[in-house]
């Protein structure tokens, strides 16, 4: 069901499907605020349960990690606990219908996501991650991948033991880009590509606090595209043309039917 916008979003919304419609290659990155309506909390939410007394910040870091690894897995552990049964929410159906229909035209559309979670994968859509992947683990000394074998996923998530690297002895963590830590080389030359060539930059569901990824607006920005923010909250991100101030499930359907009558 597509739900009606309201009257003061309705320009913005028509302004920024004439901008996607007559623009070759768009770029979108998309942050926590898109699995939101999947029931995945953001990161700059409070935490709630066991770990309503930390800061989601706190606990992503290899310092915390070299501090106290058992907390830091367990933690991580009890995410994948909590995402396991999440699925893919209209504003995923939406960017992922969008992609596919666009294939055979002139069009491209590059998405890249800050999460780690794979909404964006079970809608169907081709997809960036430039913060890792919730379901993988690698090592923190060797850095070789390790794979969980032999535990069903329930009771892999529940169990929240530390597990050595059969190589090297060191802890295994989840395979995702920690804060003082580099982002994937391909990941982001992938996404400065796309974010310096597009025409239209769309930033959808994210605060805009996090670098590098919150650059990659003002690189497209530079670049000459034009900028659309979807967001229910103001975000610090000074570039953008155009704010959709709307859940990204509510707004990002609209948009694609609109699209679609006018391309
Ligand atoms: N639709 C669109 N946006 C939403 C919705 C929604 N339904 N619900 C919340 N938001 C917005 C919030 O207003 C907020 O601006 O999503 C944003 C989520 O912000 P953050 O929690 O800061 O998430 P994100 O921007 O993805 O964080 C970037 O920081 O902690 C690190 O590595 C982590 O990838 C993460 C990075």
């Amino acid at each position: 069901m597509v739900a009606e916008l309201s009257t003061q979003l309705v320009a913005q919304q028509q302004h920024a499907v004439k901008l996607l419609t007559s623009a070759k290659r768009i770029c979108i990155l998309t942050g926590a605020g898109i699995s939101a309506e999947s029931g995945i909390p953001t990161f700059r939410d409070k935490q709630t349960g066991l770990w309503e007394n930390y800061r989601a910040e706190d606990l992503a870091s290899p310092i915390a990690f070299d501090r106290d690894p058992k907390m830091v897995w367990s933690w991580y552990q009890w995410r994948r606990q909590l995402v396991q049964d999440k699925a893919p929410n209209p504003a995923h159906l939406a960017l992922a219908q969008w992609q596919q229909s666009i294939k055979q035209s002139h069009q491209h559309i590059t998405i890249i996501t800050q999460n780690v979670d794979d909404l964006h994968e079970q809608a169907g859509a081709q997809v960036t991650h430039l913060h890792g992947h919730l379901w993988r683990n690698r090592c923190h000394q060797c850095d070789k991948p390790y794979k969980i074998e032999g535990i069903n996923k329930e009771n892999q998530y529940a169990n929240d033991e530390l597990i050595t690297c059969p190589h090297c002895a060191g802890y295994i963590r989840p395979d995702i880009v920690w804060f003082g830590e580099a982002l994937p080389v391909e990941a982001w030359q992938i996404a400065e590509q796309a974010a310096a060539s597009c025409e239209v930059f769309m930033s959808i569901g994210t605060s805009s606090l996090v670098y590098p990824a919150a650059g990659l607006a003002k690189l497209a920005k530079q670049n000459g595209a034009k900028l659309i923010e979807i967001n229910p909250n103001p975000t610090p991100n000074t570039v953008v043309d155009i704010t959709l101030a709307a859940k990204a499930g509510e707004v990002l359907p609209i948009l694609l039917k609109d699209f679609i009558k006018h391309s």
